[in-house]
């Protein structure tokens, strides 16, 4: 026994020395670069522009096909020293792989031409639910719909292959994952969170850096960039960066968890939020910044600010009187890299401020020590030979399409099913109608070939909409796409009718709404009414990246499907699932509110049901937070929560009671009766999400650390629940009474 126990102290104390050395070693050779290195070449590797900077043509106006310009790439390399250049070029569209490869090639090509240092520049672009600017990658749902699977396992899954794709762009660097909590659903990025809950955010934060970075890094995995740093996703308003109020404990108890959990897992990049908190844009600021995420959460990879953030703070926020003083004022609350990114006034500016003694060179080195590091973790020495980049033979192949198929079948949601109108049979008339039925863009929304996703010449042309979906699987005998006139007008009538709800793509400011009332054209609603007269049952299907209110429409309706945003892979899956050959296993990850007035979340507080004494409602979404159905029923029996050392061991028993195989999102909430802050009224602590045949049994077990039981106090300390403690799964509870 001892030689085997000292093998395994031998073992495991050289992985620690070769570890640590390793580490110092990197260390070593990042002093000896930063050394080397000018002033002028710091300013230069703490500068990011945009494409369209080096390309022929204007600021947002390139040229097409893009070409690059010699004299702007001697402009930014050799007079400038620029390190880092980002997306496709403001206003321009996705490139194929090959061009995406001469393009990088070219412009380290020209850096090493026009500069002395040998550092190579570090690309990075939004490949945010795949690469979506590479023409022919493999595109999989936005985030929210990603969530919606809850199965970790698929978004590590899309994560790697979304990763693979954009080394295989010669990228290295993704603007990717939000981090941000969907918690304001008017928000116009809502579709790019991974929903309002913490616990399962985490998990599908974890699962994504995972994916994104691996546990070797290589030349198949990218440096995450997790975003946006910190409290952007709940403008009062719900209009893009506009104020943000949120107080502290609320602050570390529902948007700092992701980002902790993405530290945890050691993400090499950080994107600041554009916005402000509280009345400080958080680019100037440096409790946020530094002494938060330095100081206490020890970040120690690459914070980059977000589209021209620092001029803004003088040009919108209105914090700084003059460029200067906005470039000090970020650059001193802890930026490293500004993404600055239409011209050079950055670097110029932060020439002077050093030169004049006003930001000593010791903070750049600060920063340059950061980019410096993530080069070389990135390994961006081997890349300047795009030959090397020359395999990837699994780029936009069948394989990855068919991890995106499950994704989106594991996403979709069923809403509702009166008289389990769905599945339908196949050989079922069925009349299609509705503005995302024959659209590719209502099925990838934002970042997909353009910044709003709203160019259809940039649409693959071998992937379908859900028109063609159906009538490819089931018949165009059988499918009709039908206006509201010709309706309203028939004299026979389907078995079905499918009316395909999506929202505009579009992103940030130009995603901003007045009304989370959608609405559909009049003549719509009228035919769906006359539809429902005649008692032709209507399939309402949603590709909305934000839970828009449609009460008045799901009333019309007898079955609701949600697929959120599912990518151009959706079609088929939907249309699978809507005949069953998919058995829906989606779970809501929002609370779906049934009034623009009544934005409630599942983890509400006892208050929000205090006006049922009055006749109101209280707390009564449309469809509640991690609601979904499936073909089949599953029934729950024997939970059992037993503490054990520091974590609550629960086990819940489930069984397929129907007649066909189904998957299962198992979800295990709490209730803390009392606490020294006012508790939810449910909180979710864990979920797994099984497959089971018709009749079959399965004990689902789940840990969970006494640490993810309980909140944040007015201390802004985290607290354990203790007391009475009421654990729900199903309809079966089991309540503690526990002292942690
Ligand atoms: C945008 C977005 C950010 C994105 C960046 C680069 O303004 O806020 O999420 O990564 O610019 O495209």
């Amino acid at each position: 026994m001892n030689f085997v126990f000292r093998t395994i102290i031998t073992g495991c104390s050289f992985f620690l020395f070769y570890t640590i050395s390793a580490q110092s070693i990197l260390d070593e050779q990042v002093e000896k670069r930063l050394k080397t290195l000018t002033l002028e070449e710091k300013v230069g590797q703490m500068s990011q522009i945009d494409l369209g900077v080096l390309a022929v043509g204007k600021i947002c106006e390139v040229a097409d096909p893009i070409r690059l310009d010699t004299a702007k790439l001697r402009l930014a390399f050799q007079r400038y020293k620029v390190g880092s250049v980002l997306n496709c070029g403001c206003g321009f569209h996705a490139l194929s792989r090959k061009r995406w490869l001469e393009l990088i090639d070219s412009i380290q090509e020209a850096n090493t031409r026009y500069t002395a240092h040998g550092i190579p520049v570090m690309y990075g672009i939004d490949a945010i639910h795949g690469a979506n600017y590479t023409l022919g990658s493999t595109l999989f749902p936005q985030q929210i719909g990603q969530a919606a699977t809850w199965n970790p396992d698929l978004v590590k899954a899309a994560a790697r292959i979304t990763a693979y794709e954009t080394r295989a762009s010669g990228i290295p660097w993704n603007f990717s994952p939000v981090l941000d909590i969907g918690r304001q659903p008017l928000w116009s990025r809502f579709f790019e969170t991974y929903g309002e809950d913490v616990c399962l955010a985490k998990k599908m934060t974890n699962a994504c850096i995972s994916g994104y970075q691996g546990n070797n890094f290589g030349n198949e995995q990218v440096a995450a960039c997790m975003k946006h740093f910190l409290g952007y996703s709940y403008p009062f308003s719900g209009k893009d960066r506009t104020p943000v109020w949120i107080g502290e404990r609320e602050l570390r108890a529902y948007f700092l968890p992701t980002f902790q959990e993405a530290i945890r897992l050691k993400a090499k990049t950080l994107m600041i939020n554009s916005g402000e908190l509280n009345g400080v844009p958080v680019h100037a600021s440096y409790p946020i910044l530094t002494t938060l995420l330095r100081d206490e959460l020890g970040f120690e990879g690459v914070a980059v600010t977000d589209w021209e953030d620092v001029y803004k703070l003088h040009t919108t926020h209105k914090v700084a009187e003059t460029l200067r003083d906005a470039v000090k004022m970020a650059v001193m609350a802890g930026i490293d890299m500004s993404m600055t990114p239409n011209d050079f006034q950055f670097n110029e500016l932060l020439l002077d401020l050093v030169n004049s003694g006003e930001i000593p060179e010791s903070r750049l080195d600060m920063s340059v020590r950061r980019i410096l590091k993530l080069k070389m973790d990135l390994g961006l020495d081997n890349m300047a030979n795009s030959k090397m980049q020359a395999g990837y033979p699994l780029f936009g192949s069948d394989s990855f399409a068919r991890v995106a198929y499950n994704a989106v079948g594991e996403s979709i949601t069923l809403l509702k099913n009166e008289g389990d109108v769905l599945p339908l049979s196949p050989g079922t008339k069925v009349w299609v109608m509705g503005n995302a039925t024959n659209s590719l863009n209502y099925l990838n929304g934002a970042w997909s070939q353009t910044w709003l996703g709203q160019d259809a010449r940039f649409n693959e042309p071998n992937k379908m909409t859900i028109l063609q979906a159906l009538q490819a699987g089931y018949g165009k005998e059988n499918v009709l796409e039908v206006t509201p006139q010709f309706a309203r007008k028939a004299k026979r009538f389907p078995g079905a009718v499918l009316y395909c709800l999506g929202e505009t793509p579009a992103t940030e400011i130009p995603g901003n709404i007045d009304d989370l009332a959608i609405t559909i054209p009049e003549e719509d609603r009228k035919a769906l009414e006359s539809l429902k007269a005649r008692k032709v049952p209507v399939i309402l299907v949603l590709l909305l990246g934000r839970p828009r209110i449609i009460t008045d429409l799901d009333k019309l309706s007898r079955a609701v499907v949600h697929a959120y945003i599912p990518g151009q892979e959706g079609a088929k899956p939907l249309a699978d699932l809507l005949y069953g050959k998919i058995n829906p296993s989606g779970r809501l990850p929002f609370t779906y509110p049934r009034s623009s007035g009544d934005i409630v979340h599942y983890d509400h507080k006892r208050t929000e049901d205090n006006d049922i004494n009055f006749g109101s409602s209280g707390y009564n979404p449309l469809y509640d937070f991690g609601h979904g159905l499936s073909y089949t029923r599953f029934d729950y029996w024997g939970m059992s929560v037993k503490p054990v050392n520091d974590t609550f061991v629960i086990q819940v028993l489930v069984r397929n009671t129907g007649s066909i195989e189904g998957k299962e999102v198992v979800q295990v909430y709490y209730r803390d009766e009392y606490a020294p802050v006012t508790p939810a009224q449910k909180k979710l602590c864990a979920f797994a999400k099984i497959n089971l045949k018709p009749g079959q049994d399965a004990a689902v077990n789940l840990k969970v650390p006494f640490s993810d039981v309980g909140d944040i106090g007015a201390d802004m300390k985290p607290f354990k629940a203790s007391g009475t403690i009421v654990f729900r799964a199903g309809h079966q509870t089991v309540t503690l009474n526990h002292k942690p």
